[in-house]
């Protein structure tokens, strides 16, 4: 029997993207296909979602409306995204404005996301519950604390018509509090108001409501899900991870290989395979021009990352006197603190020819820098999956990545014994600290110089399984254990 799965998503590639959710929850449909699951996405209404919907050539409808949706008019729209179900919820006086899902141009946040995300998820259990007479779903699966009060508004209905529920963690340093006085307009009974419901620390808690009400909890790696049962990891939350025992699960993401794919990436100046890596020499080349370096003969390091502390931006940049050093280039695409990009700026004007930076958001030159960067650095102080060095393995750019939560799991390190199987697919390195990220950049450099070891490394992440396929599973398991346990 084909299980319906309502997937509540604050952000989905290709049509609203800020970071790796964005990524996993536009994959999932496809990937829980396989396994006899119809999911379908539930998206917020941002005019970039709205305009694509809107070009359905006529597909678009609206199927429910809500005078008063936790006091906003809305109205759900049913279209598609890529080949599977789509539904916007429509609300205007909370999503129809310029700038981002979560904040202005500036990037601040917008005063109103309590009430914002509130409403969505009161919406995403309405629907889950069975309000709209043409959508039936056997289960609500929630994503990040955008989504995270789905279960628990699920949790306190009625008795019987609330679906079993799904929370999955993408990151656990983001969680949503918001004020006490949100409370009233949520339409919860008193009995929500509660260190076992929505309260956390005297306010709304987003993230933990979700955690505490939701059926199963996902994260996105083994690795992370036994890292936030820990207080250093766990941001607060890990007595509550802890509690809820074996019903915490680490399922890794995959990658959508119709998007990233080296034998079809229309960004790429050549396309190629395993067999045919010395095509990435034009790409390399092109990216050289684009990011004003010299020819050399060193590797050509390359990040994708939102700079900030999460992902190890500080010290990377105290690497890079020392990386140049050892005759390696960087090109760096990335945005986020206004202090680490302005240092990444600076350290380029020092290292002119050596070190190429630009500052922004721009997914073709993402998939260039993949298909032309010999290394790809991850630096994370913590990462729950990570997806830019499953990027990597797939594109021949091999990782060089900080040991921890996804990175772990998906990188198998250039040891002696991993080399001499042939297993090696990049680069770990334990503490981020300036001397072990130095002492990585020095390992790779040192294994790029032995130009057929460097291969060997390059086509065995190639052939690495970042695929959805055991991970589709896992999640169709989960389903259907869960439906089972009803
Ligand atoms: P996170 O979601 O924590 O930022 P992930 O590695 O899971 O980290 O996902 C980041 C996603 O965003 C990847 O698809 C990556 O390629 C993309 N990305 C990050 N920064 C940029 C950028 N400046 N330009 C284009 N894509 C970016
Ligand atoms: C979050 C995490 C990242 C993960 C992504 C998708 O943004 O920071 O590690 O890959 O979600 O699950």
């Amino acid at each position: 029997m084909t299980i319906r799965v309502l997937s509540i998503a604050s952000e989905a590639a290709p049509l609203v993207k800020t970071g790796g959710l964005a990524d996993v929850a536009g994959a999932l449909p496809a990937a829980v296909a396989a396994h006899d699951v119809a999911m379908t996405t539930l998206l917020p209404g941002y005019p970039a979602v709205m305009g694509a919907v809107g070009t359905g050539g006529g597909k678009t409808r609206a199927v429910h409306t809500w005078p008063s949706l936790l006091g906003e008019p809305a109205r759900l729209l049913s279209g598609t995204i890529g080949d599977h179900p789509l539904l916007v919820l429509d609300a205007p006086g909370l999503f129809r404005r310029e700038g981002g899902p979560y904040g202005d141009a500036t990037g601040r946040d917008w005063a109103d996301n309590g009430l914002r995300f509130a409403a969505f998820a009161r919406a995403a259990a309405d629907i889950a519950s069975g309000a709209v007479k043409s959508l039936r779903f056997d289960i609500a699966h929630a994503h990040d604390w955008q989504a995270a009060m789905a279960p628990a508004f699920l949790r306190f209905a009625p008795a019987g018509i609330a679906p079993p529920s799904v929370m999955t963690i993408h990151n656990m340093a983001f969680q949503g509090h918001f004020p006490a006085t949100l409370f009233p307009r949520l339409g919860l009974p008193d009995e929500a108001w509660s260190i076992n419901g929505v309260e956390y620390h005297g306010g709304v808690g987003f993230l933990k409501a979700g955690l505490d009400s939701a059926w199963a909890i996902t994260t996105v790696s083994p690795t992370y899900a036994r890292e936030i049962r820990s207080s250093e990891f766990g941001m607060g939350l890990d007595g509550l991870i802890r509690a809820r025992g074996n019903q915490v699960h680490g399922i890794v993401n995959g990658i959508d290989t119709r998007e990233w794919n080296p034998a079809s990436d229309r960004a790429l100046a050549n396309t190629y395979s395993a067999r045919t890596l010395a095509r990435r020499a034009a790409n390399r080349t092109a990216l050289e021009s684009a990011f004003g370096l010299e020819l050399g003969s060193g590797p050509l390091f390359v990040v994708i990352s939102r700079l900030t502390w999460q992902k190890g931006m500080d010290v990377l940049l105290s690497a890079l006197d020392h990386l140049v050093g050892t005759g390696a280039r960087l090109a760096l695409l990335g945005s986020g603190d206004k202090a680490l990009e302005a240092g990444f700026v600076a350290a380029a004007g020092r290292h002119p020819g050596r070190i190429g930076v630009r500052i922004g958001y721009d997914e073709a030159l993402s998939h260039q820098l993949q298909g032309g960067g010999d290394a790809i650095l991850v630096p994370s102080r913590f990462e729950p999956c990570g997806l830019t060095q499953l990027y990597g393995l797939a594109y021949g750019c091999v990782p060089v990545v900080s040991r921890t939560g996804g990175l772990a799991d998906t990188v198998v390190d250039a040891n002696p014994a991993a080399l001499a199987a042939g297993a090696a697919t990049g680069v770990q390195f334990n503490a981020v600290t300036h001397e072990a990220l130095c002492d990585a950049i020095d390992r790779t450099v040192a294994l790029y110089r032995n130009g057929a070891l460097w291969q060997a490394i390059q086509r065995a992440g190639m052939k690495s399984d970042f695929s959805w396929g055991r991970s589709g599973k896992a999640y169709a398991d989960l389903y259907a254990n869960l439906l089972e346990a009803r």
